[in-house]
């Protein structure tokens, strides 16, 4: 769906990712665009930013503009039956990522904090479900509307550092985008919990995690519930290696534009220390 907004823009134009990427720089499109997921996870489809992978810098460069913003999005659950299990739950911690850095972000907003909310309280109750049995319709149908609420968040207020400590899983060890936000989901949520504990609660209750004690609480019960979903929650399993680490963490920490709104101002040692807890 990515690919498509950055074609509908650049389709008979002499432009490059370079001179559209960042926020208003593409150009007026000319040909309709229609975006149909076939995952519940992005939400991509109905926000207005592409995100590709550079391959020479490996960092993930966005484009943003009103322009890439689809006609018309079709959501169908039905196109997400066969979505295999651990695709269905990688994916859809992604949506729950997007509902919970977008409700405990510095710049979070009562109106989309109800759609946040909502999306949590749907991953809670339907992902488990679409995991389990992915011809489950009333699952998948939920699921859909929470990814849909996830896309919401991203267009007004958008991620913090889950997503930008997720990012080198991906540029730098091709780990999908919702496996490897899932990976990192629990540790970020519990070095924010400090600075946001009332929402971080909510959060919890709308998930359905059993009350937690503490901060370690929190991330046991968090890692708890996506190893429920089947997903070894270990990021040296998917060959990440700790000698890497530093690396990450360098390159983690430059993307201010997600990282300036987390609730946490987190040092690049601070981001290290996530990819250890997380290994
Ligand atoms: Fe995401």
């Amino acid at each position: 769906m990515d690919l498509a907004k950055l074609v509908s823009v650049m389709v008979d134009r002499d432009v490059l990712l370079s001179d559209i990427s960042g926020p208003g720089r593409a150009p007026k499109r000319r040909v309709g665009l229609v975006q149909i997921p076939t995952t519940a996870g992005t939400g991509s489809e109905v926000g207005t930013r592409a995100l590709v992978t550079d391959p020479s810098s490996l960092n993930k460069v966005a484009a943003e503009s009103i322009e890439m913003l689809a006609d018309i999005a079709i959501i169908d659950p039905v196109l997400t039956i066969s979505v295999p299990a651990d695709v269905t739950a990688a994916t859809g911690v992604d949506a729950l990522a997007h509902c919970v850095e977008a409700f405990t972000s510095k710049r979070a907003h009562p109106l989309i904090d109800g759609y946040a909310l909502q999306g949590i309280e749907l991953v809670g109750k339907y992902l488990a479900r679409a995991v389990k049995d992915g011809t489950d319709i009333e699952a998948r149908s939920g699921m859909a509307l929470a990814a849909f609420y996830g896309g919401v968040c991203l267009g007004p207020v958008n991620t913090t550092a889950g997503h930008a400590v997720s990012y080198p899983l991906g540029t730098r060890h091709k780990l999908p985008h919702g496996l490897a936000n899932a990976l990192m989901f629990p540790h970020v949520l519990a070095i924010n919990e400090p600075a946001v504990p009332e929402k971080t609660r909510q959060v919890a209750r709308a998930l359905g995690l059993a009350d937690y004690n503490g901060v370690e609480g929190l991330r046991d019960a968090s890692v708890a519930f996506c190893a429920s979903l089947g997903m070894c929650m270990e990021i040296g399993s998917y060959g990440v290696p700790e000698a890497d680490f530093e690396n990450m963490a360098a390159e983690a920490h430059t993307i201010r534009r997600l990282l300036d709104w987390n609730p946490v101002d987190l040092s690049r040692q601070d981001i290290h220390e996530l990819y250890k807890a997380a290994s």
